[in-house]
């Protein structure tokens, strides 16, 4: 018999996911690679999901590799310039049905998603225009790049109209000046452009490897924008783009792999995600505590230790322990913080706090991955909480209730009975995020 159980699992937490999405505009990054992958149908299969669950979809889609092999078929050849394409007057052609090709091949996939998955008998609407106003990419040191463009303007309001209307947007790289010339753009470029000017939720690109990863190899499931060296940038790279985008306006850029099955839902619906999330708190800044933030965080903790949702710490043990803090800092205000305490393996997450005028802008969230970050450097194999408020918080990211006999030994003989606070706890594995 097969076991459900998992699918259940996984269905209810998923559940909130699907509440937060609903309605919001994503902007999915579909490269010439993807659509060429073998993994583009489940891709496309996704994709419907997610616009049977009320998403906005716009997919800005490219045709690079497909591109080459056109102009090598056609016996031609094509230069490109620091990654940009030059789109000589005899390559417009080319570019103009390879990249008319792939957009009907798309839409057929998109169609015969429809088909083959659970959407079956539901209408579908897919749209496509002339979203781009273009300008060239011009004379840059002395190389002409003809028909190669840049973004000038976004018809937002035509895009927004045919969202409104329940419709998939395909976007193509192919911008149109006033002049009726035709220009062909980096589709990283257009697909940043679209959800900058669009003030997409999210702008999400499939890309070849996992995600972002760090100088050792490993993926970096969580990037604040201001992390970011953009000197360090490949121009047109899907990191530089989310970057830009971040910067600008988007609220959250996520990089994950098209190759892997699934990876968008795993993305968009699990808590840690599978990719890499790029979020726009540019101007906050998470870090270590310092003795001059104890001013600031006893300012942010003491209304709650007064109402008794924090156990009471005075100025003096926060001083000897400041060490084990760490705060969200906004323009030289602390408006977050929480601490580690290590007990045996285990490392107890306490004093986790976001002022009431900043909540419910992810901060929580973003403590808890730092507080799981420094945990696993320390090789801790749990973090626990003991709560009496807010065991749906962490039950929701994980959390597992445990019987308070089972803390660790250290932190059992510290047990408040009168508190009666609940003991949460959450494996860390090693080799995740
Ligand atoms: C819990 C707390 C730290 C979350 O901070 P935050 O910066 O708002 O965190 P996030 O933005 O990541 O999470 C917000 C989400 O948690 C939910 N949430 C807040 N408190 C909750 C609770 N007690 N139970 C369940 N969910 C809760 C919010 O409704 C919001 O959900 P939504 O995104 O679906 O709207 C903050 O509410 C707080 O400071 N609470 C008082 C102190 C406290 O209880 N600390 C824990 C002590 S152990």
């Amino acid at each position: 018999m097969v076991d459900n159980r998992q699918h259940v699992k996984w269905f209810r937490e998923s559940s909130p996911y699907i509440k937060a999405h609903r309605n919001k505009t994503f902007v999915i990054h579909l490269g010439g690679e993807a659509m060429g992958h073998e993994n583009f149908h489940n891709i496309i299969d996704d994709i419907l999901l997610l616009n049977s669950l009320g998403i906005r979809l716009v997919l800005a889609m490219g045709a690079k590799p497909q591109i080459d092999s056109a102009v090598t078929e056609a016996g031609q050849k094509s230069q490109t310039d620091n990654g940009v394409r030059i789109t000589s007057p005899e390559l417009l052609p080319v570019v103009q049905q390879t990249v008319g090709k792939l957009k009907i091949d798309l839409e057929a996939a998109l169609s015969r998603g429809i088909v083959k998955t659970t959407q079956s008998g539901r209408d579908i609407f897919l749209a496509s225009g002339n979203y781009i106003k273009a300008k060239p990419f011009g004379i840059r040191k002395g190389i002409d790049f003809h028909h190669t463009g840049t973004v000038r303007k976004i018809n937002t309001d035509l895009i927004h109209q045919q969202l409104d209307m329940g419709a998939i947007v395909i976007v193509a790289p192919i911008g149109y000046s006033p002049s009726g010339e035709i220009f062909n753009i980096h589709s990283t470029e257009v697909a940043g452009e679209v959800a900058t000017a669009l003030l997409a939720d999210k702008l999400i690109l499939l890309v070849d490897g996992t995600g972002q990863m760090d100088h050792n190899g490993e993926l970096i499931s969580e990037l604040a924008v201001s992390d970011i060296q953009a000197s360090e940038l490949k121009a047109y790279s899907p990191i530089a783009i989310a970057h830009k985008a971040c910067l600008h306006s988007v609220e959250r850029c996520h990089l994950i792999s098209y190759k892997k099955d699934g990876a968008l839902l795993e993305e968009l619906f699990t808590r840690d995600g599978v990719g890499t999330q790029i979020t726009r708190v540019s101007y906050e800044q998470i870090r270590s505590a310092a003795s001059e933030d104890i001013p600031g965080i006893l300012e942010l903790i003491e209304p709650l230790e007064a109402e008794g949702t924090l156990v009471k710490r005075s100025r003096e043990l926060i001083e000897s322990e400041i060490d084990k803090f760490i705060v969200i800092e906004r323009d030289g205000l602390i408006v977050s913080c929480a601490a580690l305490y290590p007990f045996e393996d285990k490392g107890e997450l306490a004093c986790l706090a976001t002022h009431p005028s900043y909540r419910n802008g992810n901060r929580g969230e973003l403590l808890l991955k730092e507080i799981k970050k420094r945990a696993r450097t320390s090789k801790m194999s749990a973090i626990f909480v003991l709560t009496t408020v807010t065991t749906h918080w962490f039950t929701e990211r994980g959390f597992v209730e445990k019987d308070v006999q089972d803390l660790p030994h250290g932190r059992h003989s510290l047990y408040n009975y009168q508190r009666k606070s609940k003991y949460f706890e959450m494996p860390l594995k090693a080799d995740s995020q």
